[in-house]
């Protein structure tokens, strides 16, 4: 029986009375036939399970290896040593499982860098770095359910596999039963999908958005928080193929409100983490300062990790316009030095370089652009008296880039199924959807907070491979 167990982070934290505890986790580190680092990832630290010299045969004693697991019991006692309260003093030490330290992958002492740890992501959780992030990971999991739960959200499970491409962005993997060598064919020679599985052609969800306005058309105030798919060819430090989206739609919302509300949940995750894993955060701001390091100056943060999270709970959010975005990019000095390696005019789809110099060079803060122009948004934003702009808005984050991307929709019949035609998206596949706008429209917003980058912008991560658990890029679906 296992269950008698106490974890190390309460056990740190318990008063020493020379109780009777029992230990279970890995070896980190073994100090002279004495010592044992135990460790069960329930926090960085370490338990000091202490033997007495003797008390082990040598047999035993050798197989205490880095990542061996042990179950030792023993009393809780006051530490001896300096860095630690209390320490086990152990009556009795098992060896749940050895680990052969010639064969281990994964050495402590010799700092292994993230991209060897990328390749044994399998056992990357037992670093100190992956602790701490997947341990803000789950806080971060848990405050989103917290705050929608708090004001009233439904949470809704749209579902994975759909007929639909919500972004119209044409970035779908297939979802098929159809052999590859011979599949069924139609007479002029195409595909055909009546024989697939679900009768038709089908993929992986990229967005919850659509059936997330069908549920926020009869609740109000719903959220959608799952895995969403996307096979773009992107291999950068931003994009994963498969990556997990906070999805809330909100009737009686307009723009302003979808800004305020974005705003508030964005602070809102980032004061959890601060006031639950104060110390996994500490010890993610020391990592960042000791990676930076190795930067030259002009490329080091100005803030520490922790003081920059305070930071953005602390103020406003900038708030300008797109036209404003690219009158800024025109008047700074990187374009006027040629800086830039994308054009800057009305009209283009701001690449990285953009963002980043509007967040990190000239607010320094997150901004949040709306009224973009229509041509480079999906067809189901509201459209602006202008005839030129989308309600849409995008937020931008120091060292992310965007980090939400949302809209008022297109709440008026005869304007979305313009649009719908203006680019070629079918109205018959839609039917359900164009329905809400049928029956009872209403005004209504919101927007996608994509996890991961919320994830490095709270761990100080720079790759968003790091932060979560098994990564799907172009070609790796490892573990
Ligand atoms: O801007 P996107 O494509 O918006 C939507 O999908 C809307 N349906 C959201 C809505 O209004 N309900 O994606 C939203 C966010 C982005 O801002 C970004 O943070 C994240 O999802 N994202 C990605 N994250 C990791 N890897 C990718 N390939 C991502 N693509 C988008
Ligand atoms: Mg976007």
């Amino acid at each position: 029986m296992f269950n008698k167990r106490v974890k190390v982070k309460d056990l740190l934290a318990s008063e020493p009375t020379g109780q009777e505890v029992t230990v279970m986790g890995w070896v980190r580190g073994f100090r002279n036939n004495q010592f044992i680092a135990v460790n069960d990832g329930s926090t960085n630290n370490n338990i000091q399970v202490v033997v007495e010299l003797g008390m082990l045969d040598e047999e035993t004693q050798k197989r205490i290896t880095q990542s061996a697991s042990i179950k030792a019991v023993g009393t809780l006692i006051a530490s001896q040593g300096k860095g630690q309260k209390v320490e086990v003093k152990a009556t009795s030490i098992e060896i749940l499982g050895d680990c052969d330290a010639e064969k281990y992958p994964l050495q402590l002492k010799n700092r292994p860098s993230l991209e060897y740890l990328r390749e044994i992501a399998h056992l990357r959780f037992r670093t100190n770095t992956f602790g701490a992030v997947f341990r803000v990971r789950h806080a971060l999991a848990f405050a989103v359910h917290k705050f929608f739960n708090e004001k009233g959200f439904v949470y809704m499970h749209t579902p994975i596999v759909t007929a639909s491409d919500a972004e119209g962005a044409g970035e779908m993997f297939r979802v098929t039963t159809l052999p590859f060598d011979n599949p069924p064919r139609n007479e002029d020679g195409t595909i055909n999908f009546k024989e697939d599985f679900f009768g038709r052609s089908t993929n992986l969800t990229v967005s919850g958005q659509l059936e997330g306005e069908l549920a926020a058309t009869a609740f109000s105030e719903i959220y959608t928080f799952g895995p969403t798919f996307r096979a773009e060819n992107s291999n950068t430090a931003r994009h994963l193929a498969e990556f997990w989206m906070i999805e809330p739609e909100m009737a009686f919302y307009d723009i302003e409100d979808n800004q305020n509300l974005a705003e508030e949940f964005i602070k809102y995750l980032i004061r959890h983490v601060m006031e639950h894993n104060r110390e996994d955060l500490e010890f993610l701001t020391q990592r960042l300062a000791e990676e930076e390091k190795q930067l030259p100056q002009d490329k080091r943060s100005e803030m520490g990790l922790i003081e920059k999270l305070e930071f953005v709970i602390n103020n406003d959010f900038e708030r300008i316009t797109y036209t404003e975005a690219i009158d800024i990019l025109l008047q700074s000095p990187a374009y006027k030095k040629k800086k830039f390696q994308y054009e800057v005019k009305w009209g283009i789809d701001m690449q990285s370089e953009h963002e980043r110099y509007l967040v990190e060079k000239h607010f320094k803060k997150p901004v949040i652009v709306t009224g973009y122009p229509k041509e480079i948004k999906a067809f189901y934003m509201r459209q602006n008296d202008d005839g030129k702009t989308v309600a849409a808005m995008d937020i931008l984050a120091p060292g992310i880039g965007e980090i939400v991307g949302g809209s008022q929709r297109e709440e008026r019949l005869d304007k979305l199924t313009q649009r719908m035609e203006e680019m070629h998206i079918p109205a018959e596949e839609l039917w359900w959807y164009l329905d809400t706008r049928r029956y009872g429209t209403v005004p209504h917003a919101g927007f996608g907070l994509g996890f991961e980058r919320m994830v490095l912008f709270v761990t100080g991560m720079t790759n968003i491979r790091d932060v979560i658990a098994f990564p799907r890029t172009p070609k790796n679906a490892e573990f």
